[in-house]
């Protein structure tokens, strides 16, 4: 059991079910054509909530911007081979310690990432979809931190 209040050790993390897996591929299917849109408000977002994050990135965000929709594209894929997600997410995880994000990031790029999905897909996102993306980016980011040494989950932001 971990201590922490609010925090989920990740051999306690609960993988997606068969239903769930089926409904991200879908509804990612339906996103396909707004990407690259979808990314620029998404980073415009959280640039506006957290101001200190922008000089983080590099100036010109286009290539940024695909970098992200092929991400999760690749996540979409590995969905059936779970123990090549959780190394991919590592990996990326660990070059991310290096850009500097830490846990209370990540919560909020999960947050405003939900946020541009049900905008972009409104109405036609079910609860069940967004519920399997909420649940699909709390994987990626906690395998993201435990790639990135941040396994010592310290209490959530927010
Ligand atoms: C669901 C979580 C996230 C995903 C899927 C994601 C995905 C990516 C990807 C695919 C890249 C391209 C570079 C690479 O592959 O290493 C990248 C770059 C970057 N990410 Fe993330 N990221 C996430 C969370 C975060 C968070 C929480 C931060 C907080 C600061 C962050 C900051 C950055 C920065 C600064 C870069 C640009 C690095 C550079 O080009 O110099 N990311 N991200």
């Amino acid at each position: 059991m971990c201590d922490h209040k609010g925090v989920t050790p990740l051999d306690e993390l609960e993988w997606l079910n068969p239903d769930e897996i089926r409904l991200l591929r879908t509804s990612f299917v339906r996103m396909i054509p707004a990407c690259e849109v979808r990314s620029e408000r998404f980073y415009e977002r959280l640039f506006e909530s957290d101001p200190s994050l922008r000089p983080l990135f590099p100036t010109d965000m286009e290539s940024q911007n695909e970098k992200l929709t092929m991400m999760l594209a690749s996540a979409i894929d590995l969905l059936d081979q779970r123990d090549k997600f959780v190394e991919t997410c590592a990996a990326l995880g660990k070059r991310h310690a290096g850009y500097g994000a830490l846990r209370g990031h990540y919560d909020l790029v999960t947050r405003l990432l939900v946020e541009c999905l049900v905008e972009e897909l409104e109405p036609s996102l079910s609860q069940a979809e967004r519920s399997s993306w909420t649940k699909l980016l709390t994987l990626i980011s906690e395998f993201m931190l435990s790639g990135s040494g941040q396994t010592e989950h310290a209490p959530r932001q927010g």
